[in-house]
């Protein structure tokens, strides 16, 4: 009978490999958990280096009847590496390997591990980029972002997270390793079974590979800052800057006005510019030169000024103005600074749709009690919105329940989904259970258990 404490596990898993670095309770003990503070909870992590030893710490976990979290940067924002007590988090920090950049094809190979910002500084000098962004690029992992189905500022353009892997290999349940490392679009031979890891959250194995795609590098932009009074002017200037000739419009990030108002108080930007209540969009397009991108960004703005209702504007004069505008976007938690535990959604509804859903969202929050109100900012060209309650959580379970039916009202019929881009974790099971329809959620329960009979993969969260 083997003991399943986390002392216990880490000398049972010393030494199983070679390629396998075991680090225990005391190793773990002051480490920073990532984003959720319980994803160290295991109180033991193995780091394996190789898919081999990946494989063996797998086997053995199946052998012994041991669960295993895996886990990439630890900046999930739904609780999907969250570990307990007699699991093993199965960490891929060791798999960093950037193992080929390929730009005659544009595609590149690396191990799961590897951060989006180390691959695209890896990228830099090869005149290349990744054709997905988003703000935790420094600690998320192309491996964690697969698992989320991450999508991020370039959606709009490029898809998510699906749209850049063309391969991948990953370890099964069983402890196979399942290897599907195409360098190519196009592959029409049956069904395309590595769908099943991208967006499955860890539960349907642990990647340790993967080949994608990769877009030329645009150093060149052009930011700016726009008053908008909704969506469908925010839309109307992210359409017409998407079919300028010569330039490409590589972001259309909105903030809604709650959001604009705090956040430039709490970062002493100047609103001047701003008419009063205006909600904000960010834009910002690449060209071949500063000049041209600048040039082209100034004169759309002129010709859109009155027939998209700007309510002002600024353009970013050097690369640290544009990073103050972003890092307004960016540094989007700075509400749990005056909201603890703020409760937090992320949903998307088709673009059109924006503007009626926001105004529902806020009444229906209003409705609940007077102060209820929300934080609304995203990505609006691809219709993904993250709304932030501007009340301290947790919230007492009645008022939780009304919370999330504004939030969800609507979402599915409107042809959108409860969860975008930070998947479904712990801490959207329930709305997993009452957004995804009965036979989806049973065939993916069928599949889990064909691969995963005794369970061991990432236990608790996506609910199977
Ligand atoms: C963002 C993250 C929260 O877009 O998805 O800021
Ligand atoms: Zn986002």
């Amino acid at each position: 009978m083997i003991d399943y404490t986390p002392a216990a596990l880490t000398e049972a898993l010393t030494g199983l490999h070679a390629d396998l670095r075991v680090l225990g309770p005391e190793a773990l003990a002051g480490r920073h958990p990532g984003e959720h503070e319980h994803n160290l909870g295991a109180g033991v992590m193995a780091q394996p280096a190789s898919t081999e030893a990946a494989a063996a710490l797998i086997a053995w976990c199946r052998e012994n009847r041991v669960a295993i979290v895996p886990q990439g940067g630890s900046s999930g924002l739904v609780g999907g590496g969250v570990s307990r007590a007699e699991e093993v988090i199965l960490s891929s920090a060791r798999l960093n390997s950037i193992l080929a950049i390929r730009p005659d094809e544009s595609t590149v190979e690396v191990e799961a591990g590897v951060t989006l910002e180390a691959l695209q500084s890896a990228l830099r000098p090869h005149g290349l980029t990744t054709g997905i962004d988003l703000g935790s690029r420094g600690s998320a992992t192309i491996g964690g972002m697969l698992a989320t189905n991450a999508g991020g500022i370039l959606a709009f353009r490029n898809g998510v997270m699906r749209h850049q892997i063309l391969g991948l290999e990953a370890v099964l349940p069983s402890g196979e390793i399942f290897s599907d490392m195409t360098r190519v679009v196009k592959v029409s031979a049956g069904p395309d079974l590595k769908q099943l890891f991208i967006g499955g959250e860890g539960a349907f194995g642990f990647v340790t590979r993967v080949v994608m795609t990769v877009e030329r590098l645009r150093p060149h932009r052009a930011t700016a800052l726009l008053g908008v009074v909704d969506a469908a002017s925010a839309l109307s200037v992210a359409a017409h800057l998407n079919q300028l000739g010569g330039v490409t419009l590589e972001a259309a990030e909105m903030m809604w006005p709650r959001y604009v108002q705090d956040h430039a108080a709490l970062k002493a930007f100047d609103l001047d510019w701003l008419d009063e209540g205006a909600a904000m969009l960010l834009v910002e397009v690449s060209a071949e030169t500063q000049e041209i991108a600048t040039l082209a960004l100034e004169e759309a703005l002129a010709e859109l000024w009155e027939p998209a209702g700007l309510r002002g504007g600024i353009l970013a004069q050097s690369s640290e103005q544009a990073r103050r505008f972003w890092d307004l976007r960016e540094d989007s938690g700075f509400y749990f600074g005056q909201f603890p535990n703020a409760p937090s959604f992320d949903i998307s509804v088709p673009p059109s749709e924006i503007d009626d859903y926001v105004a529902g969202l806020l009444g229906g929050l209003r409705q609940i009690g007077s102060g209820y109100d929300a934080y609304v900012y995203g990505h609006v060209a691809d219709g993904n919105l993250h709304i932030a309650l501007a009340t301290a959580g947790p919230l007492p379970t009645e008022i939780k329940h009304a919370v999330e039916h504004v939030v969800y009202a609507g979402v599915t019929a409107r042809g959108g989904s409860f969860s975008a881009e930070h998947g479904v974790g712990l801490e959207k099971r329930d709305a997993y259970e009452e957004h995804v329809p009965a036979a989806k959620r049973l065939l993916a329960r069928q599949i889990k258990a064909l691969l995963d009979p005794q369970g061991l993969f990432n236990p608790g969260k996506v609910p199977f």
